[in-house]
């Protein structure tokens, strides 16, 4: 057993099954155990490979789209440029390389970068920025002001809550544990009739079996976000695999070493994520009164931000085999068997009459 599952074993014991957002929370941070706190998860010989990570071509194009979007909302000096769960620093890095290019941007830009992991955090301070970001743990301690905001498979990592229908009705999906067998277990709460209220407008015809995930976190930082951008202007990106309209099925999913992994084994040595509702970070924009474009693909993202010039540029440069690696780093990014599909972005967009986001139409 891993030290975490021995405490999370204690702490269950002592007060009874967790929900899965509690069991997902100490699984990812817990401040010592926690899979984020100790260790550097990103890249091909870690657990998993990002978006940035494939190819520099990914972060360039994000910070080309930063800098016309900074434009397109009449070039606000100050303006927050805000990451959220910048991982190992590879797309910002990029991007401001890139966005250089638009005079004033750069300078224009106080950097955030909202990130939970010391280890990140000390990667992120020596990819040699061009401008001194100040760190967060969270959204909340983010000065107000002209955002432009990205977040690139930040959403997943957060927290979700599962329900289960059953003909009994609709239950809270728990984790216990399983005095026998010495180990974590998946439980059911009682039916409630509670639950059934709150999931009738979710998935009212739903058949027995179906699982909802939600997830408060994700909920609260989005209408953080929203409400930013309504009070100051400003745009937020958000790319990260998920559905366009709930699947009612879990896809609460752990990865270890690029492969999957029992989400209950080894708590704090597995990355624990689940898909992102794409279909809810809509609702929110629209309830707070923004605008918002997409869902689209990635490959549709890509492709309209210019990924097939940024390749053919850089292969003119390149020996045969660092084109082939180009080329082999687009189908990835946008093939539709790899993350072109999976994979996709939504806008929130508050801007001034007459300006208008770079953004391809759903
Ligand atoms: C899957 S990684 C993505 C990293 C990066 N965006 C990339 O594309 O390579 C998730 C990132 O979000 C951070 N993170 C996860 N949960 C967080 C939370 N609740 N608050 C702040 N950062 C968090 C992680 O430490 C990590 O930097």
């Amino acid at each position: 057993m891993t030290p975490l599952a021995e405490a999370l074993a204690r702490r269950i014991r002592r007060q009874g099954p967790i929900t899965v957002a509690e069991f997902m929370a100490a699984a990812l941070s817990d401040p010592v155990h926690g899979y984020y706190r100790a260790r550097d998860a990103i890249g091909a010989s870690a657990d998993f490979v990002t978006a940035p990570e494939i190819s520099q071509m990914f972060g360039e194009l994000i910070g080309l789209w930063c800098a016309e979007t900074w434009r397109q909302l009449g070039r606000p000096d100050p303006c927050l440029l805000v990451e959220l769960g910048p991982g190992r620093g590879t797309l910002i890095a990029d991007a401001l390389r890139a966005a250089a290019r638009l005079a004033g941007f750069v300078e224009a830009c106080h950097l955030h970068l909202v990130e939970a992991s010391p280890v990140l955090r000390r990667q992120q301070a020596a990819v040699g920025l061009p401008v001194a970001p100040d760190w967060h743990d969270s959204l909340d301690t983010v000065p107000e002001g002209p955002t432009i905001a990205i977040a690139n498979e930040f959403f997943d990592a957060l927290p979700v809550r599962q329900f289960q229908k059953s003909a009994a009705g609709w239950h809270e999906r728990l984790v216990g544990w399983d005095d026998a067998a010495g180990r974590l277990a998946w439980m059911l709460s009682p039916p409630s009739d509670g639950l059934a209220t709150a999931l009738a407008g979710v998935a009212p015809d739903a058949p027995a079996g179906s699982v909802v995930e939600v997830s408060p976190a994700a909920v609260a930082i989005a209408r953080d976000l929203a409400g930013r951008l309504r009070a100051a202007g400003g745009a937020a990106l958000i790319v990260d695999y998920g559905y366009a309209r709930a699947p009612l099925r879990e896809t609460l999913q752990a990865v270890r070493r690029h492969e999957r992994a029992d989400p209950l084994s080894d708590p704090g040595e597995v990355d624990l994520t689940a898909h992102v509702d794409f279909a809810g970070l809509a609702d929110i924009a629209r309830h707070e009164g923004i605008g918002v474009l997409g869902p689209v693909s990635q490959a549709s993202l890509l492709t309209a931000f210019g990924i097939d010039t940024r390749a053919d540029q850089l292969k003119r440069a390149a020996t045969p085999a660092q084109a082939a690696a180009v080329d082999a780093a687009k189908a990835r990014l946008t093939g539709a068997d790899a993350m072109g599909h999976l994979f996709k972005a939504l806008l929130y967009w508050h801007g001034p009459q007459g300006g208008a986001p770079v953004f391809p139409p759903s």
